[in-house]
């Protein structure tokens, strides 16, 4: 069967009415002043790069790591976050498992893009460390009750654990600062033409955070697939020559190898290390402020994130923002960004 890639391709056109770029409302920490930072992740392919950068950077204070289903089933990926974390020098951030699947509906993963284990074929050392027995949603809790600075959370796998945590803590959603969000997209969806992976793995879970009035930034599709690297830049993360270096290189190589086997790509988005870099770096992604509310339907536009950009439109629906989205950022920069992160890495 024809995969369309003879002859022209036609490039779908981009929406009729561009938001314009505005100031971003999401916080952004500085090395004298460390924005603390919990992600909830499903490592991950593009998660490990994500949870790399986040301790590389001196803007980010990174408290704790939850885990998710999603890309991999949560045993892997919990497994993943304490070898990730014990290889990237930081086996001292608490890891915490949370949700297998979604809160209703069937289980979606894409283990076919990032390995039955969630890593790809890269084997790390175990970690000295063992996951927190209390369990992602009470960690977050716990956390949100203790610390005496505001705690940005970036999730970035299925928001199943942010929903459980805003109804059995709904008193602490006003101690969430921001929500940094991989997930979404203003277009087209990557898992069905509708929905991206992380809104669709559990679209009830995402309408309970984009409902919530937390002040997001959603990261979604329109952006991520801007932030690629190909494989003269993981050559370059190996050219670190740090061991984390090394792994970014693995974890990357093997997304490249699986879109060149698919559609003869070159390049791979690292989705969710976007919604991490905003909240160290000021002015590397570009936002425009959207009305964002989730289909949790059963139809054709299950899991999409519908955007509305329009003011005038919003107005006329009675609709008002709720999220900076992404719409831009420099590729290249990216690239350097992450190149930086894993040379500092051990
Ligand atoms: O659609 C991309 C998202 O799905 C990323 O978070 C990736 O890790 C997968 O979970
Ligand atoms: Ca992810």
């Amino acid at each position: 069967m024809s995969l369309g890639t003879e002859g022209p391709q036609v490039v779908a056109s981009p929406t009729f009415f561009p938001a314009p770029a505005v100031p971003r409302s999401a916080p952004v920490g500085t090395a004298a002043r460390p924005l603390p930072l919990i992600i909830d992740s499903d490592p991950g392919l593009d998660d490990a790069l994500a949870i790399g950068l986040a301790i590389a950077r001196p803007e980010l204070e990174l408290l704790a790591v939850t885990t998710v289903g999603g890309n991999a089933d949560v045993r892997h990926c919990t497994e993943n976050a304490l070898r990730l974390l014990h290889a990237f020098g930081r086996a001292d951030v608490p890891v915490a498992e949370g949700a297998e699947g979604p809160l209703t509906g069937a289980v979606v993963r894409a283990t076919a893009i990032h390995g039955e284990g969630g890593i790809g074929r890269s084997v790390l050392p175990p970690s000295p460390a063992s996951p927190r027995p209390e369990g992602a949603v009470a960690l977050i809790a716990r956390i949100l009750r203790e610390t005496t600075e505001p705690v940005v959370i970036a999730p970035i796998g299925p928001l199943t654990n942010i929903a459980l945590l805003l109804r059995l803590h709904p008193g602490l959603a006003e101690r969430i600062a921001h929500l940094s969000i991989m997930g979404g997209s203003i277009g087209e969806g990557n898992v069905t033409i509708s929905a991206e992976f992380n809104i669709y793995a559990d679209p009830e879970a995402a309408d309970i955070v984009f409902r919530s009035g937390i002040p997001i930034t959603m990261m979604g599709l329109d952006v991520t697939h801007q932030a690629t690297l190909d494989a003269a830049a993981a050559a370059r993360l190996r050219a670190t020559g740090t061991a984390s270096g090394a792994i970014a290189t693995e974890l990357v190589e093997f997304a490249l190898d699986r879109v060149g086997q698919w559609y003869g790509g070159t390049t791979t988005a690292i989705h969710d290390a976007v919604a991490v870099a905003h909240l160290a770096i000021d002015d590397l992604v570009g936002v425009a402020r959207y009305n964002v509310r989730v289909d949790a339907t059963d139809g054709l536009g299950r899991g999409r994130t519908v955007c509305e950009g329009l003011a005038r439109r919003m107005q006329r629906h009675g609709l008002e923002p709720n999220a900076d989205v992404g719409i831009r950022v420099e590729r290249e920069r990216f690239e350097d960004v992450l190149v930086d992160a894993f040379g500092r890495l051990p």
